[in-house]
C-alpha cells in the first residue's frame, strides 16, 4: 500500500496515528541533527519530521539526502506540533518518520514548484507536467472539471443526450481555415478536422434526438489570442421543435445553474440587447456591462462651429468617465498615447474636464462654448466631477477604438470586477458580413443559420440589412457561446447557397448530405454552442483560456513540451502521397 492518507488531510485528531504517505518533496530544512521536510501532493502538504533521537541516524542521513521534487514513501506517526501553522489543514500536526523509501530521484525542475513562480512562461509550457503540480494550475483543472461535472448533471437532467460526432470530417465552414488530414487510403484526399460539429448535429435532429449535447473539441486555424486556442473545447447543443425564446431559456438556465453552483452567484433573469443596439452603445457586440460608460453620439452637438477634424468626421462620439475629472494630464496623455498605438489607431482625443462647480475644461475651448459642452454631458451622462472623452473619424473605425478606450479605462478604475458576473443576450445579428477581402459576403455566423421571418426577400435588393435568427451569450466582456435557429428546409438553404456564392454544383458536393437530409422530414430545429474554455476562465475569475487548459498551444500554435507540429520522415510523406518541393 502507497499511502494510508493524502497528504491534505490529517489533523490533530489523527494524532499517535501511524500512517504511511507518499508524494514530491516541496522543500526541506536540514539543521544537521533534525530535518523537515513538506511532503505535496494533489491535496496539501504535511510536514515530516526526521531527527536522530527519534528516528535512527540511517533515517536521518537518507532524509538529508532528499532533493526537490524527489518521490518517496514514508511511514511514521501523526504527533503534535511545537510550531503550528493555523493556515494550512494539516498545520497543527506533523509525521514523525520510522520508514523512507525513495520511490524516484527528480532532477532540479527548472522552475520552482510554487504559487508565486519564477519560470516564464515558455519554460513553464516546455515542463507542463512540473507546472501543473503548482497549485494555481492545479486548481484550475480541478475547476474545469467541476464546470464540466456540472454541465452534464444539468443537462442529462433536463433530458439532453450526449453524442459524439466524428473528428475526421469534411471541411464545415464556420469562417476560420480548416485543420487537414491526409487520407492514406484515399490517394490524394484530406479529411479536416471539425471547427464544430455544427452539421452533424443538425443530421442528429433529423435522426429524431431531439436534444443534444457534447462536450467536445473544435479545431480552427485561425491567430490566436487570449480567448482563442487552434483546440477548443465547445458545449455543444442542438434541440428540435424549439423557437429561439426556448433556446435562450434552456441556455439561461444553465449558465445560471453554473453561476450558482460554481460562483454562489443568483443573477436574475439576463438581460437582452438587439445587436444594432450592442454596437450603437458600446462599439461592439459582446459588451461588459458591469459597468455603463454607453457611447453618446455627438454629431449634431459638434459639427455647427469651427473645429474641422469633428466637421469631417463621419461619426462624432464619446464616453463618461465616471470621476474621470480626477485623472492628471499625464493620465489623459497616456490615455491618448495609448489610443495612438497601430493597435488601436486613433488619430487623437478630445476630453472636457467636467468640473464640481459647473463649469468645464477641455482640450476644444477654443472652438465650443459651455452650452456645447452642457449638450455634451447630458447625451454622454456625464455628471459633476466625471471626464467626457471624444474620438471622431469612420463610424466603424471610431466605434472600434472607442469601445477599447472603454475597456482599457475600466480596467484602470477597477470596474472589471471579476467575482461580479453580467451575462447578456445579443440579439438579432446581421445574417450576412461584407468581406472586404474577398468583395463578397459571408454568413456571420454560419450559412445555416436562417434570416428572420419573411426577410428572405430583402437578401436580393438589401443584403446587409437582412437579420438572423442568431444570438450570442455574452458573459463579463466576453463572447461565451452563440447559435441561431437554423434553416431545415431544401429549398431556403439552396438561397442561402447561392447568395453566399456557391454554384448549385458546389453547394451539392460540398452540403449534399445535409441538403438530402432535408428531403426527409427535417424538424425546425436550433441550438447554441458554448466556449467551454472561456466560459471556465470568466467563472474561475480570468480571461486568458491557457490557463485552464492541461496542455495549451503557444501563440505561434505550437506545443513547446512535445515539439508540435513538426515534420514527418520521406516514408510517411510517400504513404500519404504528399510530396515536399522544399
Ligand atoms: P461559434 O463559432 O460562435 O459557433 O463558436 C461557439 C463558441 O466557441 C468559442 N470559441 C472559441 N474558444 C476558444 N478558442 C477559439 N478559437 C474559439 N472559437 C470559438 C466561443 C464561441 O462563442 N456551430 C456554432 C454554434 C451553433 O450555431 O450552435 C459555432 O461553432 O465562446
Amino acid at each position: 500500500m502507497y499511502r494510508s492518507h493524502n497528504c491534505g488531510e490529517l489533523n490533530i485528531s489523527h494524532k499517535n496515528e501511524e500512517v504511511t504517505l507518499s508524494g514530491w518533496v516541496q522543500k526541506s530544512r536540514n539543521k544537521g541533527f533534525i530535518v523537515w521536510i513538506d511532503l505535496r501532493d494533489r491535496y496539501g502538504i504535511t510536514q515530516l519530521v526526521f531527527d536522530e533521537e527519534r528516528t535512527s541516524l540511517k533515517i536521518l542521513e537518507q532524509a538529508q539526502q532528499l532533493g526537490r521534487e524527489f518521490v518517496i514513501q514514508i511511514h511514521g506517526t501523526v504527533i503534535e506540533r511545537a510550531a503550528k501553522n493555523p493556515n494550512m489543514i494539516t498545520g497543527e500536526i506533523e509525521i514523525l518518520v520510522s520508514q523512507l523509501t525513495i520511490l524516484n530521484k527528480a532532477n532540479i525542475p527548472p522552475f520552482t514548484i510554487e504559487d508565486e513562480t519564477d519560470g516564464g512562461e515558455e519554460l513553464r509550457m516546455k515542463y507542463r507536467y512540473l507546472d501543473i503540480r503548482r497549485n494555481p494550475v492545479k486548481d484550475n483543472l480541478i475547476f474545469r472539471h467541476k464546470v464540466t461535472q456540472e454541465v452534464r448533471n444539468y443537462l442529462t437532467k433536463e433530458g439532453f443526450i450526449e453524442v459524439e460526432t466524428p473528428y475526421l470530417i469534411k471541411s464545415t465552414p464556420e469562417g476560420a481555415r480548416d485543420f487537414v488530414v491526409p487520407s492514406r487510403m484515399n490517394e490524394g484526399q484530406f479529411y479536416a478536422l471539425p471547427q464544430s460539429p455544427q452539421t452533424f448535429k443538425q443530421l442528429l435532429m433529423v435522426g429524431g434526438l431531439d436534444k443534444y449535447f457534447q462536450i467536445v473539441k473544435c479545431f480552427r486555424d485561425e491567430d490566436l489570442r487570449a480567448d482563442r486556442q487552434p483546440e477548443f473545447t465547445q458545449i455543444d447543443c442542438e434541440m428540435s421543435f424549439i423557437e429561439q425564446e426556448d433556446i435562450l431559456d434552456a441556455f439561461e438556465g444553465l449558465t445560471r445553474h453554473l453561476l450558482k453552483k460554481i460562483n454562489g452567484a443568483e443573477v436574475e433573469k439576463f438581460p437582452r440587447i438587439q445587436y444594432d443596439d450592442a454596437i450603437r452603445l458600446y462599439g461592439n457586440d459582446k459588451p461588459d456591462i458591469r459597468f455603463g460608460m454607453q457611447f453618446g453620439e455627438l454629431n449634431h452637438v459638434s459639427q455647427h462651429k469651427e473645429f474641422n477634424v469633428f466637421n469631417s468626421a463621419e461619426l462624432v462620439v464619446g464616453i463618461a468617465v465616471p470621476n474621470g475629472n480626477s485623472f492628471s494630464r499625464k493620465d489623459i496623455d497616456k490615455l491618448i498615447k495609448w489610443l495612438k498605438r497601430p493597435q488601436i489607431g486613433a488619430q487623437g482625443m478630445v476630453y472636457v474636464r467636467c468640473n464640481e462647480d459647473g463649469t468645464f475644461k477641455s482640450s476644444v475651448d477654443k472652438f465650443y462654448a459651455h452650452d456645447d459642452f452642457s449638450k455634451w454631458a447630458e447625451i454622454t451622462g456625464a455628471k459633476k466631477g466625471d471626464l467626457i472623452c471624444v474620438l471622431s473619424g469612420i463610424s466603424a473605425k471610431v466605434r472600434t477604438q472607442l469601445s477599447a478606450l472603454r475597456m482599457e479605462i475600466a480596467e484602470h478604475l477597477g470596474l472589471r470586477k471579476p467575482n461580479e458576473f453580467a451575462p447578456l443576450w445579443v440579439l438579432d445579428f446581421p445574417l450576412l458580413e461584407w468581406d472586404e477581402d474577398a468583395q463578397r459576403y459571408h454568413a456571420m455566423h454560419h450559412p445555416f443559420t436562417s434570416p428572420k421571418p419573411g426577410q428572405l426577400e430583402l437578401l436580393k435588393t438589401n443584403p446587409s440589412s437582412v437579420k438572423a435568427n442568431a444570438y450570442d451569450l455574452v458573459l463579463n466582456g466576453n463572447e461565451i457561446g452563440g447559435g441561431s435557429i437554423r434553416i431545415h428546409d431544401k429549398e431556403t438553404q439552396a438561397i442561402m447557397f447561392d447568395y453566399l456564392g456557391f454554384t448549385p454544383e458546389e453547394a451539392k458536393a460540398q452540403f449534399g448530405f445535409l441538403m438530402d437530409a432535408f428531403q426527409y422530414g427535417a424538424p425546425p430545429h436550433g441550438g447554441l454552442a458554448f466556449g467551454l474554455d472561456r466560459l471556465v476562465a470568466i467563472l474561475g475569475g480570468q480571461e486568458t483560456i491557457r490557463d485552464f487548459i492541461a496542455f495549451p498551444k503557444n501563440n505561434s500554435g505550437r506545443d513547446v513540451m512535445i515539439d508540435a507540429p513538426s515534420s514527418l520522415d520521406k516514408e510517411q510523406l510517400k504513404e500519404l502521397y504528399l510530396k515536399l518541393d522544399l
